[in-house]
């Protein structure tokens, strides 16, 4: 058996923030952030939380695959912004839910989050352990983004994506993941420090730090021979892809892997105008979107793919 998508869903906070907006904040420019990132807006959170966000995206796919949330035996949450370290988002989506039956654990993985957990969805429907998984990718990153510094504000966004996939003789043909941890500081965040009776640390920024040409390079670099790797192992070829789905980190990281795969910009769709970078939830409210605008028939054959901090990364290929 596959797994296969059966429902999707997404949900932005309410407030957007224009980048005229940023540019009352930090010294930034809207011509600045269009022509080096293509993003032109981002939501922002006021009232919402990353669990809020996520069990909202999670109805929505539960809905559209005609599912009781009872049926489900496994939620996987992948998230760098959870809103407590403990509880886990999955658990609290369990319970928010009332998914009874399922299991419940988050995944780590940063932008490659939600492709971690669709591979990982895929592995335990193969294997038989499990036939219907929720995946989410939901994140608060404006609470680890240092809102002086123009050169990572400006790029990140809030949101929440989901999917229900479920066995099928259909659905995911291949996948492909990877990390490089000796590169892991190229985009970094601290945590908290160790502070006991017997050891007290200084903090680390406990904000996101990011080299941005190092970050660029790894994605033009990976994300091309990951798909190419991911549609080899699947017998397919760029030109029996009918969309691409990438993690939406920036305009010219995608149009630079459209170029190196040979295909038109047409099948990359983007929300980064509107979105940011959501991390996690950048595939999965990508995803949502497509499907809401009905841009996927049943039968395409299209490619998920996500890279991030890690560094990591992250592909499927896929029958709709
Ligand atoms: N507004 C105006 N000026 C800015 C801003 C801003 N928001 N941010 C930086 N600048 C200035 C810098 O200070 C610098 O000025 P200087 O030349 O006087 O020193 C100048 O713009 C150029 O800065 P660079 O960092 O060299 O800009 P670059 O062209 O590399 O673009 C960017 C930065 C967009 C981050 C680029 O490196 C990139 O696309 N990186 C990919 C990484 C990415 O997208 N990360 C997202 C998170 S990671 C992920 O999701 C995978």
């Amino acid at each position: 058996m596959r797994a296969r998508i059966c429902g999707t869903g997404s949900c932005l906070p309410k407030l957007r923030v224009a980048n005229d907006d940023l540019s009352k904040v930090v010294d930034t420019s809207d011509a600045w952030i269009r022509s080096r990132t293509g993003i032109a807006a981002r939501h922002i959170v006021t009232d919402e939380t990353t669990a809020g966000m996520a069990l909202e995206a999670a109805k929505q796919a539960l809905a559209e695959a005609d599912m009781r949330p009872e049926e489900l035996d496994l939620i996987i949450a992948a998230s760098v912004s959870a809103d407590r370290i403990l509880p886990p988002l999955s658990c609290e989506l369990q319970s928010g839910l009332g998914a009874v039956r399922a299991s419940a654990y988050d995944l780590c993985a940063a932008c490659s989050g939600f492709l971690f957990a669709l591979n990982a969805a895929q592995a335990y429907i193969q294997s038989g352990m499990f036939q219907k998984i929720l995946i989410v990718g939901a994140e608060t990153l404006s609470k680890l983004v240092d809102w002086s510094d123009r050169s990572t504000c400006v790029l990140f966004g809030d949101g929440a994506g989901a999917a229900v996939v479920c066995a099928d003789e259909e659905g995911v043909l291949a996948t492909v993941q990877g990390s490089d941890g000796a590169r892991g500081m190229v985009l970094a965040c601290e945590g908290r420090p160790v502070n006991n009776p017997y050891v007290r640390h200084e903090a680390g920024n406990p904000y996101v730090q990011m080299n941005g040409q190092e970050v660029y390079r790894f994605a033009v670099r990976t994300v091309p021979a990951s798909v190419q790797e991911a549609l080899q192992k699947a017998g397919l070829a760029p030109e029996d892809i009918s969309l691409f789905l990438l993690h939406q980190a920036n305009r010219r990281i995608i149009e630079a892997v459209a170029k190196r795969l040979a295909q038109p910009p047409e099948k990359f769709p983007m929300c980064l105008e509107e979105c940011g970078n959501m991390s996690a939830a950048s595939v999965p409210v990508l995803l949502d979107r497509v499907n809401k605008e009905k841009k996927l028939k049943k039968g395409d054959k299209i490619v998920l793919a996500g890279f991030g901090a890690g560094l990591t990364w992250g592909c499927a290929v896929l029958v709709w």
